[in-house]
């Protein structure tokens, strides 16, 4: 594994991309703290040890197209370090610490969500399981007709959208266009050819292939 190979690691950031569960536990015996990036991966867990719980901080996205989705931008971070949920709450607080909202003692942004986005996905998330089998009976249909790239199902994976790589992509959209399949789409420009990104985007092997032959389907629920 390369971050075996890496020295002076501050900290990883495994990514639940798509829904498909990291193994991270091949990274828990390093002793750096890991930060879940579950975004696209609420509900999805290991032998019922949800994403977010294993790592030092579970990050999570209510942008509104997430699984569990607000009206407008939201999001969570969760731990069970109690000194960090209090930096964490006073970072996101503008460096406040409770219960004195006039005092700033350490860097902060303002980030508190919104009551009203807070309740509204109280009640979404009574859904959420009902919504994510939705989901995932929705990717298993686009899967049984293209098994391509692999799902590496360590655990439970859940959608977020389906992802492939076609061979000829116009004919793709154009097969599940005229089959009712109408939220099919590209990535316009790709994240390696942005202009900020080029820097420090390392070369990856057959990065053009991808630019050139991946797709996205949504999941939504029913
Ligand atoms: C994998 C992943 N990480 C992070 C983010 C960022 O989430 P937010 O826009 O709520 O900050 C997203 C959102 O698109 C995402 O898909």
């Amino acid at each position: 594994m390369l971050v075996d190979k890496v020295h002076d690691v501050d900290c990883v950031i495994p990514v639940h991309l798509y829904g498909q569960c990291v193994d991270i536990s091949k990274l828990l015996h390093l002793n750096i703290p890991i930060i879940e990036d579950c975004a696209q991966a609420h509900g999805a867990n290991v032998n019922g040890q949800h994403v977010g719980t294993r790592g030092t901080i579970g990050c999570f996205s209510f942008y509104p197209g997430k699984n569990l989705g607000a009206l407008g931008d939201a999001g969570a971070c969760i731990t069970n370090d109690e000194c960090l949920s209090i930096k964490m709450k006073q970072y996101a607080s503008l460096g406040s610490p409770k219960n004195d909202r006039y005092a700033h003692i350490s860097d902060g942004i303002n980030s508190r969500m919104d009551g009203i986005q807070g309740l509204l996905l109280c009640e979404k998330l009574k859904h959420l399981n009902e919504w994510t089998e939705d989901r995932i009976r929705v990717g298993e249909i686009y899967r049984s007709g293209s098994d391509f790239p692999k799902r590496s199902s360590v655990g439970k994976d859940v959608y977020h959208v389906f992802y492939t790589l076609q061979g000829d992509r116009d004919e793709y959209i154009k097969f599940m266009n005229n089959n009712g399949v109408q939220r099919v789409f590209i990535t316009p420009q790709p994240y390696q050819t942005w202009n900020v990104s080029k820097s420090f985007t390392p070369i990856v092997k057959m990065r053009d292939y991808f630019v050139n032959h991946v797709l996205v389907c949504q999941c939504f629920h029913t």
